[in-house]
């Protein structure tokens, strides 16, 4: 068997070595038009950071994982071809700032159309709009000469920074087809790749419609719950409640769980914002104004959150944060990936140079150019923005620090030694609730976390 993946991204690369991985006897192509991350996923410095995928990628790559810029070939080749091209909010036209652009992936679906000569299995593994099966579909139909195809939907749950574990050992995988002989072979056929590694158990098939929307459903939900502790954690600010001492409590109820309670500076990542904007979109379509608008709450109460923050600071900080120096520590939307994108990070430091303070970055992982051009565009620079090579050089010398994303390193610094070389009085402003703010109390820090 033959599979063919386009798209070389956070989804695509991690994904396809691990089926590579797990079965040895399919030959697996990831091809992506972007010649450079090609040319690193071949490389020993792979384009996206992920704990453990360095080694599941060299046990497969040229064994039976190849990674190329010949989509046609690939295509031409491929038995099953997964689509995991990304599916940015549009930024133009109709839906601009809340609908899907898939541009990417009908164009995608124009090349297969275009190339394909025998049966093939589609599998949208992009994250889309409930409903786009069809337009793919539609699209095969019309401009295809004569070959069959299936189109299935297998959105994909791994969570960047845990994606190895999560593909390793999935809660579920999610596979939605046509109800109909020929959609049913083709859900067996992909659920059998699965079956090498995941329990069948959890191997869950549906209608195409319930699979695609659920993969929405399922960021909906979690992103929810993020706002909906943080907007708890304003209340708990103001009244001498404990955030983490709430969630603790409501989460031993077995109908909460404790998962996901973790009150924060604001979620970031590519799909939570752009998954809920989308879904919210397709509600007011669909003539759902009044669950339109209950979805576009969750955003709102992230956007309030993050300003929140950067507010904080400002009015701590004696009302006035201009030519002072603060050090960020943390870039990436969460740990243990260099994954910037809708990061707030991002609006945190933009806030804080509107106000003109210096603000000097610190990350383990984001490289410095991506950070600067981050906040402030490709190719611009701010005399006031720098980016340091460790916590240590950032804080020194600084009047606050906050922290925006949960690296463990932060947990560990030696606080003490950093109190000694900040100005006095030295703030911290704790944006992911990881140090214990009663210890550096103890060291002079004025100390401040979420929802405390
Ligand atoms: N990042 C995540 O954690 C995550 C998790 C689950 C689902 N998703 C979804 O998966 C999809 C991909 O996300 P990602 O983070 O991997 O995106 P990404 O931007 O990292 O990767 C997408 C890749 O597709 C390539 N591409 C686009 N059009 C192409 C074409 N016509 N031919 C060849 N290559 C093309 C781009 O060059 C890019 O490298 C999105 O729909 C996203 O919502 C992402």
């Amino acid at each position: 068997m033959k599979i063919c993946c386009i798209g070389a991204g956070y989804v695509g690369g991690p994904t396809m070595a691990m089926i590579a991985f797990k079965a040895p006897d399919i030959r697996v192509t990831v091809v992506d038009m972007n010649e450079a991350r090609i040319a690193a996923w071949n490389s020993d410095a792979l384009p996206i950071y992920e704990p453990g995928l360095d080694e599941v990628v060299k046990q497969a790559r040229g064994r039976n994982l190849f990674f190329s810029t010949d989509v046609r070939a690939a295509i031409a080749a491929a038995d099953i071809i997964f689509v995991s091209v990304n599916t940015p909010t549009k930024t133009y036209g109709v839906g601009a700032g809340r609908a899907a652009d898939l541009r990417y992936v009908e164009s995608v679906a124009r090349t297969i159309a275009e190339v394909a000569t025998s049966p093939k299995i589609i599998v949208e593994k992009s994250t889309i709009p409930v409903k786009t099966a069809e337009t793919i579909q539609q699209i095969l139909v019309a401009n295809s000469s004569g070959a069959a195809f299936q189109v299935l939907s297998n959105p994909e749950f791994l969570a960047e920074g845990t994606a190895v574990q999560d593909l390793l050992n999935p809660d579920r995988v999610l596979i939605g087809g046509e109800r109909t002989p020929g959609g049913d072979a083709a859900v067996e056929t992909l659920a059998g790749i699965y079956a090498r590694w995941v329990s069948r158990e959890r191997i869950i098939t549906t209608n195409l419609w319930s699979s695609e929307l659920s993969k929405l459903v399922a960021n909906a939900f979690l992103a929810q719950r993020i706002s909906s502790i943080n907007a708890i954690s304003a209340l708990c600010e103001e009244t001498g409640a404990d955030v983490d001492e709430v969630a603790n409590a409501i989460g031993k109820d077995s109908r909460i769980g404790p998962k996901f309670l973790k009150a924060s500076v604001g979620f970031g990542g590519s799909c939570f914002q752009k998954d809920i904007l989308n879904l919210s979109y397709l509600c007011e379509r669909f003539g759902l104004p009044e669950v339109a608008d209950y979805w576009a709450g969750v955003i709102r109460m992230n956007d309030h959150q993050k300003r929140r923050f950067s507010a904080k600071i400002v009015r701590t900080l004696f009302n006035t944060v201009a030519d002072k120096r603060i050090a960020v520590l943390g870039f990436a939307f969460k740990k243990d990936t260099d994954d910037t994108r809708e990061s707030p990070a991002i609006g945190v430091v933009r806030d804080l140079l509107d106000e003109q303070a210096n603000v000097v970055v610190y990350d383990p992982k984001v490289p410095p150019a991506e950070i600067v051009s981050a906040v402030l565009g490709r190719g611009q620079s701010n005399p006031r923005l720098s980016v340091a090579k460790s916590a240590a050089e950032a804080a020194r010398g600084a009047h606050a620090l906050a922290i925006t994303t949960e690296w463990d390193e932060f947990r560990t610094l030696d606080y003490e030694k950093i109190f000694e070389g900040m100005q006095k009085p030295a703030f911290m402003f704790d944006g992911r609730n990881i140090v214990n703010l009663e210890k550096l109390r103890a060291l002079g820090f004025r100390a401040f976390g979420i929802g405390k």
